[in-house]
Parts: structure tokens; sequence; C-alpha cells
């Protein structure tokens, strides 16, 4: 697909003219990532920002012990590296690739520059960052006010989201869910079981269906 035509299927851009558009896409490179390859470096300095384009990629904080925090994963029509363009401290989390992965990616001074062109950008930049924001918000509060229970249940409501008619497809492994919420593999799946069991969802060979959403929203505490 030509690179205008990408760049209008990016939320952050989606607003924007042709004209407005083609100067954004002059601007970008296209970048390939594979699987497992890391693309931004915790504490590294930034110095572009990245579109997805096709795959996913996770936003991962590891410690010490060389545990790892899923605190976001992107997938196409995603961007991420602007933190650093706007507040020019270090990158604050690794970015992994998850899968072979596209990118577009755009260069600090021409980020600066189409924020000074095209002051639309930096509305949708704000949405974007206020959306994030909402489901930070929402982890902490999972982490602090549920169980186990109610924080696998949230991460399904979450993912149903951009999910067609209930149906979540993305691949989730349950390890993945236990990085995202601070538990174990073993306790996932057993809050899997329970949850399948009491027909909250449904496990299908094309991937999750949220079976009874009231019922789900209740064990995550949503009204
Ligand atoms: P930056 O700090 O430049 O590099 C790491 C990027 O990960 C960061 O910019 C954001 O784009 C992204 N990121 C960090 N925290 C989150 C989060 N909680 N949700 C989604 N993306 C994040």
């Amino acid at each position: 697909m030509p690179v205008p035509e990408t760049l209008r299927a990016v939320p952050l851009f989606a607003h924007l003219g042709p004209a407005e558009l083609a100067r954004v896409a002059s601007a970008v490179r296209e970048r390939s990532y594979p699987k497992n390859s890391v693309i931004l470096f915790e504490d590294d300095p930034g110095d572009a920002l990245y579109v997805v384009v096709a795959g996913q990629v996770k936003v991962v904080l590891i410690g010490e012990d060389g545990r790892e925090v899923i605190l976001a994963v992107l997938g196409e029509g995603d961007f991420f590296g602007e933190m650093s363009l706007i507040d020019d401290q270090p990158r604050s989390a690794h970015v992994i690739a998850m899968d072979d992965a596209r990118l577009l990616v755009l260069r600090r001074e021409d980020f600066h520059r189409a924020l000074d062109e095209t002051p639309r950008i930096a509305l949708g930049l704000l949405r974007a960052l206020s959306q994030r924001l909402r489901r930070a918000d929402d982890k902490i509060g999972a982490l602090v006010l549920l169980d186990v229970f109610g924080r696998v249940a949230q991460v399904w409501l979450d993912l149903s989201e951009e999910a067609d008619d209930g149906l979540i497809t993305r691949r989730v492994t349950h390890h993945m869910i236990a990085q995202m919420i601070g538990s174990t593999r073993e306790t996932v799946s057993r809050t899997m079981r329970t949850l399948a069991e009491r027909g909250l969802i449904e496990v299908t060979r094309k991937g999750i269906r949220i079976a009874d959403r009231k019922a789900l929203r209740a064990a995550a505490r949503l009204p």
C-alpha cells in the first residue's frame, strides 16, 4: 500500500488532508524488524517515532531478575516512541517485536516539523495519550483492587474492544497475560478454566469468545 494510504489508516494521522498526509509521508521510512528483535531499549536516547504497519509489538519493563512486565501490546495503526520526543527523556521502556513487524519511522526533527506545520497531529497525539492514560489507570486500579479472577476478566474485556462480534482472535498466551497482570502462568491457566466453566468466556479453535459480558464486567467490578 502507498505510504499516504497507510498513514490515513493510522488514527494519529486520520484527520489530515491530502497535502498534510503527503508531507508526513515524504518524511517517513519503512523498516522491518524480525520476531523477538528489540526495537527500542529502555534508557536509550530517543530519536524517532514509530508507527506499526504490520505485526505486533510489546512494550515491556524488564526487572533485574529478568522478569518481564508487559505494559501494552500494540498492533497495526498504533504508534510508540513519542514520549522521548516530547519530554526529551530517555526511552521509558523496551519495545520488542512479537512477530515479524513492519514499521514506519519518523525521525525526531521530522516529527517536530510535522507538529509545527500540522497542529491537528498534536490533537490526535493528545487523544491517543489520554486513551493510554485511561488504560494505565484501569490497570493500576485492577492491580490494587481486583483479585486475579477480576484482572483476567479485565484483560479479556480490554481485548474484546477491538474484536469483531466478541470473538478475540489475537494470539495471547497465558504466560503473556501473567506478565500483564503480575501473576503466574499456572494461576492464569487455572483462572481461564474457571472463567470457561462458569460460562463467562468460551474457548474456541478460532479464539476466545465473550460469552457473558455482564458477568465478566461484574468480575472486573465495572458497571
Ligand atoms: P518512549 O518512552 O519514547 O519509548 C518507549 C515507548 O513505549 C514510549 O515512548 C511509549 O510510546 C510506549 N509506552 C510506554 N508506556 C506505555 C503504556 N503504558 N502503554 C502504551 N505504550 C507505552
